[in-house]
């Protein structure tokens, strides 16, 4: 098994199961039970010590990026120049960014070495503030800006203007797989990355591109489900495949309890239009159940 925690997924998909009706809403359901699994959900993000959602992990170091995330991501990261910039969404503690800066990771990554010198500038996004003492730490005794840490509001909330662009963005167990509107989030990436830059995340049990794997708990729907607009389901590989000037690739990752899917998309020009589809069912949990439906 790998580092990563087994999701209880049971512990936190409490209370009634939220249906809206695809028809008579707009990209995110409105009404009570929404509302109420929000609030849930913002209970699972602040919750902290030993009162921490079971499976709500926020301390992944760049191995377990690395091994989360499609092959590609290792060489990217590495490619990365000191003119270059790191998104990472849904940070966490911002691990893995720390991780980048010790000289144990220019050792383990004797390719790209000469040309990423002083490395690249990388943004962690939380919406709760995780950071640690090790944080501060090490954000001392680096050039100031070359690490910064940025809480309080969700990816969508965020202008091109504030953050700037970004030639790398990742994702694991981050805002892709808690955001309750999906199609906005993918078009708030998108227009943080640069042409020819890279989006790398993942989603836990996920129907994978070849539609080989079944839920991972017996009795319950896959975590994220896309259905177009008869009913029928569609993979996320297959959505993600559909947007236009990206290019994708898919896999899946097994050996991870439960198993994952990871994505990379690679932006390829400007004109990107993201198929929108609606939330039409949320419920909060580490991370949420979600089922999204294809508009028109
Ligand atoms: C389960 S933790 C994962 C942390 C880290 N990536 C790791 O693997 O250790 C989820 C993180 O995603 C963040 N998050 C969830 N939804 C988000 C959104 N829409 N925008 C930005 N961050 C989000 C949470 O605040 C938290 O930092």
């Amino acid at each position: 098994m790998t580092a990563m925690n087994v999701g209880i997924r049971t512990a936190f998909l409490l209370g009634l199961s939220v249906l809206w009706s695809a028809a008579s809403h707009g990209a995110e359901p409105a009404g009570a039970e929404f509302n109420e699994e929000v609030v849930k959900q913002d209970r699972i993000y602040h919750s902290r010590g030993a009162q921490t959602a079971t499976g709500y992990t926020v301390d992944r170091a760049l191995l377990i990026y690395a091994d989360g995330l499609a092959s590609g991501f290792e060489r990217a990261l590495a490619d990365l120049g000191p003119a270059d910039r790191w998104l990472d969404i849904g940070a966490g503690e911002g691990q893995a960014v720390l991780d980048y800066y010790t000289p144990g990771y220019d050792l383990a990554h004797p390719q790209g070495r000469e040309r990423r010198g002083r490395k690249a500038q990388a943004v962690a996004i939380s919406i709760e503030d995780r950071r640690t003492r090790l944080w501060d730490l090490s954000a001392g005794t680096l050039e100031p800006n070359q690490i910064q840490y940025l809480f309080g509001r969700r990816m969508s909330q965020y202008s091109l203007e504030e953050l700037g662009k970004f030639q790398l963005i990742t994702d694991v167990i981050g805002g892709f797989s808690y955001t309750d509107g999906l199609s906005r989030f993918m078009e708030k990436v998108l227009g943080l990355l640069d042409v020819n830059g890279s989006f790398y995340t993942a989603l836990q049990d996920v129907q994978w591109e070849d539609g080989s794997n079944r839920p991972f708990y017996p009795g319950a729907p896959f975590l994220t489900r896309i259905i177009d607009a008869a009913g029928a389901d569609m993979k996320v590989c297959a959505w993600l495949k559909r947007i236009a000037c990206v290019e994708v690739t898919c896999e899946a990752k097994p050996q991870w309890q439960p198993p994952l899917e990871a994505f990379h998309v690679r932006k390829v020009c400007n004109e990107v239009a993201v198929p929108a589809v609606e939330t039409v069912h949320y419920q909060a949990g580490t991370p949420p159940e979600r089922r999204f439906q294809l508009r028109q």
